[in-house]
């Protein structure tokens, strides 16, 4: 038997003039806005890590058991063999129990978080120690492209996006990377996990959690662009918020200035009133119908959706 180890691309730079220049932009704006990459250092990865085994958090649990109860009858959608690209790997647990059912050739396991996903890569390498396993560092939040050579033409490729990361997107804009990610899949699909609207208690619940975990990690988004552009953020003096938009189906993460602030970074400032918010991220919820809906837009021919017991979360098959 072969033994691989993995390749890894990178294409992120964290600390590039453009990234500066667009986070500080995002903070002139009014309202304020952060861009929810910045989530993403080691810390951030292990802090959502913990979100997930939280019992408010009930997306990725129950996204899992679908995959557990549907992974046969998906596993004769997708087709066997084909080259298995996870967008937003992180830890590579989800891809872990899904490559055995589907039997892919490549596995190339896409994330910003290039360090974490380093380990976690080396880590699967030794549980597959037969699969071509290529990691790649990059930022798909603009487009879904992968650097040229990572896919070969004709090959097929099916598009892993679980745990409903599409919904941070806003519509227009998962429009548009959907339809990015089916000009690559030509021959394969899209894996995608969608979480659908419910209660409101539910949905905040599972955005501000009793312990504080979610809190944790949205103020780390603070701490992360202090490193990254050189703000003075003290995530002490701000707040966690989650609040569900209905008009515009979207749970939505700010923090809150505790009382008047201001942040200063190598050539600017902005202050912040008491109870000004800085918005961090969206989670847009949808319905059974509507993403269905959006996935026809983005050009997808067929597709298939299992949904969970409780109706909470949606995973479909698109062949591109
Ligand atoms: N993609 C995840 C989601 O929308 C990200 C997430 C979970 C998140 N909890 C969060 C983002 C709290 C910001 C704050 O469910």
């Amino acid at each position: 038997m072969t033994r691989h180890t993995p390749r890894f691309i990178q294409t992120h730079r964290s600390d590039s003039e453009e990234e500066r220049a667009a986070a500080i932009a995002g903070l002139q704006r009014t309202p304020a806005e952060a861009s929810p990459k910045y989530f993403y250092d080691r810390l951030g990865s292990h802090l959502f890590d913990a979100i997930t085994e939280l019992p408010e958090y009930y997306p990725t649990r129950t996204e899992a058991a679908i995959f557990a109860a549907r992974g046969g009858e998906m596993a004769a959608c997708v087709g066997r063999g084909s080259t298995f690209v996870d967008l937003g790997a992180g830890n590579c647990a989800k891809a872990a129990r899904l490559l055995p059912l589907l039997d892919a050739s490549r596995y190339v396991a896409v994330d910003i978080s290039a360090d974490y996903l380093q380990e976690a890569l080396r880590a699967l390498q030794r549980e597959h120690p037969a699969l071509d396993i290529v990691g790649v560092g990059m930022d798909f939040s603009q487009s879904p492209a992968l650097p040229p050579g990572v896919l070969t033409p004709g090959e097929r490729a099916v598009f892993f996006y679980p745990g409903s990361s599409i919904g941070n997107f806003t519509p227009s804009q998962a429009c548009a990377f959907l339809a990015g990610v089916r000009v690559q899949a030509a021959g394969g699909g899209l894996l995608v996990g969608v979480d659908l609207v419910k209660p409101v208690a539910a949905l905040e619940a599972a955005y501000d959690d009793a312990l504080g975990v979610t809190a944790a990690f949205n103020l780390n988004l603070l701490r992360n662009m202090n490193r990254a552009i050189g703000t003075d953020f003290d995530p002490t003096q701000w707040r966690h918020l989650a609040l569900f938009d209905r008009a515009q189906s979207r749970i939505e993460m700010h923090l809150e200035a505790r009382r008047a602030l201001i942040v200063r970074w190598p050539g600017g400032e902005r202050a912040f009133a008491a109870g000004e918010r800085l918005h961090t991220e969206n989670s847009y919820k949808y319905t059974v119908e509507s993403f269905a809906a959006l996935l026809s837009k983005a050009g997808f021919a067929t597709s298939r959706c299992w949904t969970s017991a409780d109706n909470a979360f949606a995973v479909y098959w698109a062949q591109a």
